[in-house]
């Protein structure tokens, strides 16, 4: 049975990943903070859909949980889903720069390292798949959070880019890019999104439906949603400092 590695598995966009791969048949490595939790969800997709779940409890803002995930993914996996992430509340100079700082090492480092470590095994197996979750917010100036994701696009289409030709094409890295989903990220951020639209949110299993058919299909930046293709696009054309305060008022005001 092939194995998926998801970073961020226990709440949201990860677990709704992990549900999706255990049908498919992918036995799993979920890996979160929670171990408790952790451990819960891996009884639960065990006994739904028979397949190994294996709980890596691994804290992505320190070098110790980076290594453990590297450490796991040399050992040998089929896919990688570097999903687990954040907000900050608060615009810049309102967040500690610790938080910020923090937010690099999970968003960005914890990706970069955990990518490196992946990659050679797939090549040499000849297939295997990387998607690394950003946000529609690399696309729009959008403080350290947008600077971040922006940074997982740049990153993920520059070594597709390098293993482009190599294993007959069949190792794929993609960068997702969701809109609004509803999970914990927004509690947790205590982020106010009361006033973002109903057609705005995408149910999660939507949003991993569809990124699972770019990555079979090649796509670089998967963007579900043709409310969010249109928004990209938009936003490709206007200027930047308007794209970001048009975003800055969706979505991101604070409790
Ligand atoms: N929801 C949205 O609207 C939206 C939109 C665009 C992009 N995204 C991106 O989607 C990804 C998933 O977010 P979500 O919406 O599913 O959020 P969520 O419901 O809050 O889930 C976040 C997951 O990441 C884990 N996590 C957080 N910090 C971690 C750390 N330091 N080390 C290891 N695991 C950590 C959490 O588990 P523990 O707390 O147990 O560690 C949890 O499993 C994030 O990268 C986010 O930026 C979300």
């Amino acid at each position: 049975m092939p194995t998926a590695l998801i970073t961020g598995a226990t709440a949201g966009i990860g677990a709704a990943f992990a549900r999706r791969l255990a049908a498919d048949g992918f036995d799993l490595v979920l890996v979160a903070r929670d171990k408790d939790r952790l451990a819960e969800s891996a009884a639960g997709l065990h006994d739904r859909y028979a397949v190994r779940a294996e709980v890596l409890a691994a804290d992505l803002s320190t070098d110790a949980g980076i290594g453990a995930v590297e450490e796991r993914v040399r050992a040998g996996v089929d896919l990688v889903v570097n999903n687990a992430g954040f907000g900050n509340k608060g615009a810049f100079l309102d967040v500690p720069v610790g938080d910020e700082t923090t937010m690099l090492k999970v968003h960005c480092e914890a990706v970069l390292r955990i990518t490196s470590a992946a990659l050679p095994g797939m090549l040499e197996r000849g297939r295997g798949g990387i998607v690394n979750v950003s946000s529609v917010a690399a696309f729009a100036t959008r403080g350290t959070y947008g600077a971040s994701k922006a940074w997982v696009v740049s990153f993920s289409q520059g070594v597709a880019q390098d293993i482009a030709g190599r294993a007959g094409g069949r190792v794929r890295v993609m960068a997702l890019c969701p809109g609004f989903v509803p999970t914990e990220f927004h509690q947790r951020a205590q982020m106010d999104v009361s006033g973002v639209p109903s057609f705005m949110w995408l149910k999660p299993d939507y949003l991993v439906d569809h990124a699972l058919r770019d990555l079979r299909r090649g796509v670089v930046v998967s963007v579900p949603g043709p409310q969010y293709k249109a928004l990209v696009a938009a936003a490709k054309l206007i200027p930047a400092g308007l794209a970001g305060r048009l975003s800055s008022r969706t979505g991101r005001r604070y409790d």
